[in-house]
């Protein structure tokens, strides 16, 4: 095995030997679909294996199992190429396959990511293979495991066969995944062998932007750091968007006398009622556990996640403060999703706001373009609504909870004759307050009113 010199940042490194034809991806959530497709439309063979029948059958009919923009299109394109292929049979995946990327699932679990998915997808790819080949953790997976990976690939592969394990950790969002996937800020490979890595490297022809070559750790951490960072900010703009609400300042003028600076950059600090999704939550709770493990410590992101619960019970008291009592008010919640141009509701802080004012006694009625399916099998005690208007009917205020633009673009003379108190909080400082407020509605935001 040739061993990298690391940490090596270029795209110098570059692949010699024949031509990378033939890859499978296994998993087809979020990061495998896009990943999967991502190099189908960029001229590779790409078979995308799941273990659920349903998914596949559906996948083959060119239908996404859940909402991201531009991706049907995308998967569409690939498979009028000839490029993509659905399965659930390891061994038409595999048979060809020199690279293969495993995308399941990490959920958490007790705060720490749950690994057996990727252990069944490793065990079942090592014991198939009858080539050698690369496998590659696109997954986000704890930093620390790599003597674990080693050794359910040691344990499993074909003896005959040689496996390297290479790391690329997935750096997309929800609702720009392929426009992340196509145009991404950097790329992260780790890897010990050197003619892997190339492999995985040359994949990624047609890619502009930094490649960062380094070891499997490094690269695992890489993607921790990056989400906690991402939250820490958030959670920074939040405490601050509460201090200035406690003084009577203005967070957007303060965030933009802090942005300017090109030190601190004004991304990733919108204040709001807090962040959600399948990631940051989990990913900062996964750091600070798994460097506990290590004797380490990561405190900061405890109070990060603290301050993120915290933010959607200051939603309920910007409320309280407007209305008096929330005792048999009728809340609208316009937005359930995480965020914007996703139907994701995992970790959505729409979640915890239904709960806590429904321990106030209010009766909330939700609505979402697209998230309604996923959020009414939470089963919470709340009512949903078609659209806007209709949960906004005899509604004694209204909660901002996700940036959906056609709620920025509502007819909002209309929703003040409809709703039984023109009361606005604007959990994203999204809406146009000065609109908003010459019409007569009671507006507040986060740190800005
Ligand atoms: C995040 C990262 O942004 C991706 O780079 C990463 O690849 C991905 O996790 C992952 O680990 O797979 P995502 O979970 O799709 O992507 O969501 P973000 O767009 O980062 O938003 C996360 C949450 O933060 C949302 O609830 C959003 O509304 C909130 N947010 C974001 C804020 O409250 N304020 C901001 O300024 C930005």
């Amino acid at each position: 095995m040739n061993k990298m010199n690391y940490p090596s940042e270029s795209s110098s490194v570059r692949y010699s030997g024949p031509r990378i034809k033939n890859i499978a991806v296994v998993g087809t959530g979020y990061v495998g679909l896009v990943t999967g497709t991502y190099f189908a439309n960029h001229g590779i063979n790409v078979i995308c294996l799941d273990i659920s029948e349903e998914r596949i059958t559906k996948l083959n009919q060119g239908q996404a199992p859940f909402f991201e923009p531009g991706l049907d299109e995308y998967t569409h394109k690939a498979l009028n190429k000839n490029k993509l292929t659905f399965t659930t049979d390891y061994d038409q995946a595999l048979k060809e396959a020199e690279i293969v990327f495993i995308c399941v699932g990490t959920p958490p679990k007790n705060g720490d990511a749950d690994m057996s998915f990727v252990e069944s997808a490793l065990k079942s790819t090592c014991e198939k293979l009858d080539h050698d080949a690369v496998i590659v953790g696109k997954s986000t997976m704890p930093f620390g495991i790599l003597s674990w990976v080693l050794d359910v690939i040691k344990d499993n592969k074909k003896d005959n066969v040689k496996i390297d394990w290479v790391v690329n950790p997935e750096f997309l969002s929800e609702g720009t995944a392929i426009l992340d996937m196509e145009s991404p800020s950097r790329v992260v490979i780790g890897g010990e062998d050197e003619e892997a890595v190339e492999k995985v490297v040359s994949l990624y022809k047609d890619v502009t932007s930094p490649i960062i070559h380094t070891d499997v750790e490094s690269a695992a951490l890489i993607k921790y750091a990056s989400n906690s960072f991402l939250a820490t900010k958030i959670s920074f703009v939040n405490s601050l968007a509460n201090v200035a609400d406690k003084l009577g300042g203005d967070v957007t003028d303060i965030i933009k006398g802090m942005g300017l600076d090109p030190r601190i950059g004004s991304r990733y600090l919108r204040p709001g009622i807090g962040f959600g999704g399948s990631c940051l939550p989990k990913d900062i709770q996964a750091f600070y556990k798994t460097a506990e493990k290590h004797d380490s410590h990561f405190d900061i992101l405890k109070v990060v996640e603290e301050i993120n619960l915290n933010q959607t019970k200051v939603i309920v008291e910007k409320l309280k403060d407007l209305l008096g009592t929330l005792k048999g008010k009728k809340i609208a919640l316009l937005g359930l999703a995480f965020k914007q141009d996703t139907d994701d509701i995992r970790e959505s802080p729409a979640a915890r706001l239904v709960n806590f004012l429904v321990d106030e006694g209010a009766v909330v009625v939700g609505t979402d373009p697209e998230a309604m399916p996923n959020f009414r099998k939470l089963n919470l005690e709340m009512q949903f609504a078609d659209d806007a208007y209709q949960a906004l009917k005899g509604a004694d205020a209204l909660v901002l909870v996700t940036e959906w633009e056609v709620y920025f673009n509502l007819d909002w003379k209309k929703v003040k004759e409809l709703m039984a108190d023109p009361v606005v909080v604007d959990g994203r400082n999204f809406l146009d307050k000065a609109q908003l407020k010459s019409l007569g509605f009671k507006y507040t935001g986060i740190g800005t009113r």
